[in-house]
């Protein structure tokens, strides 16, 4: 789909990108070019994925940070540099999640998962998105929501991730023309379910729901990781200049289907089809 050295010059930091979604576009951003640096707060993860990349034949650096430390992402930031040089590509996508009821939250767990989604988010963005205006240098930003945000939907049983996210898409969508002068693109990746062992162990109830939520998906299977970082590829390159405050969706049509009144005829057997077909012609 894209020539090898799609990403060739560029320099590219991914939050979380030591396990699920963002080690899958690490490795592919690395294999189109790109030197990349992940973070994370566990070292073992962040150490894996650097040395399948520096197997395959790029350039993979990391650290350990918490990215709802400022100081913290300001110090991590500046070890990206002395490793891999000047960044100019962000993406966004450290979280933290679970399902919940939420009249049995504590205010702590509503903070634990807005810290890292939203507080995370604009830590990474102001520290970089500082030194690319500061610099005059152009910047690239990416940052990873869910469908419940770019539906507007929200979601109940995930609270504190609906009302994180939303914040994050309004980030996108508020600095894209805030900092389109300062030659800084911002834009959005919404997933829906792709099955990475983070999400899994903490969204899937049980195996049963599991098939469930499979079985009722319009396209009937989940997201490849591949599939996403692809999308990722094409966001962050060239080819995509003119795209900016965007927030793509990459769901298989998974929340059309809640929205649209009548989708769930989609479960009605052909023979049913016919029987009304049928019964309409001979009450003509
Ligand atoms: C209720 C919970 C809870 C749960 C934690 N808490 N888990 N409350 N239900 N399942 C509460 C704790 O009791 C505590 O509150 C507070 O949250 C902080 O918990 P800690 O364990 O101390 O937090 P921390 O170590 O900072 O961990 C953050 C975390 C954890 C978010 C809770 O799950 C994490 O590290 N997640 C990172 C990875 C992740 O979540 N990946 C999934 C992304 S998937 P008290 O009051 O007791 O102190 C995603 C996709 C969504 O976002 C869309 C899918 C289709
Ligand atoms: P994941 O593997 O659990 O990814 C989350 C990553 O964030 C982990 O690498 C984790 O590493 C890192 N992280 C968490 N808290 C952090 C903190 N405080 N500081 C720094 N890093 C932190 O889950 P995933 O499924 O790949 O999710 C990746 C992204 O896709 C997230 O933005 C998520 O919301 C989004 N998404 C996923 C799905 C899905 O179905 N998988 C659907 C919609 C959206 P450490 O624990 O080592 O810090």
């Amino acid at each position: 789909m894209f020539k090898t050295d799609l990403l060739a010059g560029r320099t590219i930091l991914i939050t979380g990108g030591g396990t699920g979604l963002g080690r899958a576009m690490a490795l592919r951003l690395a294999g189109l070019g790109a030197k990349l640096f992940v973070a994370g707060r566990r070292e073992g993860p962040l150490t894996e994925t650097c040395q399948t990349i520096r197997k395959a034949g790029g350039t993979a650096a990391s650290a350990t940070c918490d990215v709802r430390d400022f100081g913290a992402v300001e110090k991590m930031i500046e070890a990206a540099e002395q490793a891999v040089g000047r960044v100019d590509t962000l993406v966004n996508n450290a979280a933290g999640n679970f399902i919940a009821r939420t009249e049995k939250l504590s205010p702590n767990a509503f903070r634990a998962v807005t810290g890292i989604v939203l507080d995370g988010t604009f830590h990474c963005t102001l520290a970089l998105g500082r030194k690319w205006i500061a610099a005059a240098q152009p910047g690239n930003i990416l940052n990873i929501v869910t469908s419940y945000a770019a539906s507007g939907s929200g979601s109940g049983f995930v609270v504190p991730s609906a009302c994180a996210k939303a914040g994050v898409l309004a980030l996108t969508r508020s600095l894209a023309v805030e900092w389109a002068r300062h030659r800084i693109r911002v834009n959005a990746i919404a997933p829906g379910p792709f099955p990475t062992e983070g999400a899994w162990s903490r969204l899937m109830p049980s195996a049963e729901y599991e098939k469930r939520a499979k079985d009722s998906h319009p396209m009937k299977r989940f997201g490849r990781q591949e599939e996403l970082a692809d999308l990722a590829a094409f966001l962050l390159s060239e080819q995509a200049g003119y795209i900016n405050g965007e927030c793509v969706v990459i769901d298989g049509g998974l929340w059309l289907k809640g929205a649209g009144e009548f989708n769930d005829l989609a479960d009605l057997p052909d023979a049913a089809w016919e029987m009304l077909e049928q019964a309409r012609k001979r009450s003509q």
